[in-house]
């Protein structure tokens, strides 16, 4: 059966995607993005601290954290205490699919195929991130996917850049863009907040200049 579709996650344009070692590091960090223009952040589950740094972001008024490479039932039970208020996962899992469900937690998970976008559709899930996206066939392959499936709304991510960004974002089927460029790992770690903001700044004015949402 066929679910009824659940609401968009989250109005936000811009994702980025944080890799962060360093916890003590996320107060820094969001007033980067906050100072950028960028109200949203995915803290991916991939190191020790990234947990504490949901915790962290999540304190912060005005800013909505996301926990990302959500794999596991058990994630979204550790990321959801941690007080993330969206979750994205890489591929599409039943497990956290229903995990998710039962928090109430909005969730965005990945596809590249027409066949993944159908069994997405099947749980009530139409806003889906298309990963990874460069590598899946760009922006001609969520336009061509938004033929079969117009109520899909894509959030691409991989390989997402400030030159293709725009690219990305003027399309009718692209509800938000996603990446790691505006704040990779080794700016965190270097503290190298200010280009972290200049590149937010940068990134912000590409998409709501094109963004058909805007
Ligand atoms: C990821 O899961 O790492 C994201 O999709 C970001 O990819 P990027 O580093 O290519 O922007």
């Amino acid at each position: 059966m066929t679910r009824r579709p659940l609401p968009r996650p989250f109005t936000d344009l811009l994702v980025p995607v944080v890799v962060i070692d360093n916890a003590a590091r996320t107060a820094e960090l969001v007033s980067a993005l906050l100072a950028g223009g960028i109200g949203c952040a995915e803290i991916a589950l991939r190191t020790p601290g990234a947990l504490l740094a949901i915790e962290s972001a999540a304190r912060i008024p005005g800013f909505r954290i996301g926990a990302g490479t959500v794999l596991s039932a058990e994630d979204v039970d550790r990321a959801v205490d941690a007080g993330a208020q969206f979750v994205v996962s890489p591929g599409l899992d039943d497990e956290v699919i229903e995990r998710c469900a039962h928090h109430g937690v909005p969730l965005v998970p990945g596809v590249a195929t027409a066949t993944e976008v159908q069994r997405a559709l099947r749980s009530g899930l139409e806003y889906l991130k298309f990963f990874p996206a460069e590598a899946s066939g760009g922006r001609a392959a969520i336009e061509q996917l938004a033929g079969p499936f117009p109520s899909v709304q894509f959030l691409p991510s991989g390989g997402v850049s400030r030159e293709n960004v725009a690219s990305y974002a003027s399309s009718d089927a692209v509800f938000a863009v996603s990446g790691s460029w505006m704040a990779s790992r080794r700016m965190i770690a270097d503290g190298d907040f200010e280009t972290i903001a200049e590149l937010s700044r940068e990134a912000t004015k590409l998409v709501t200049q094109l963004s058909p949402a805007s």
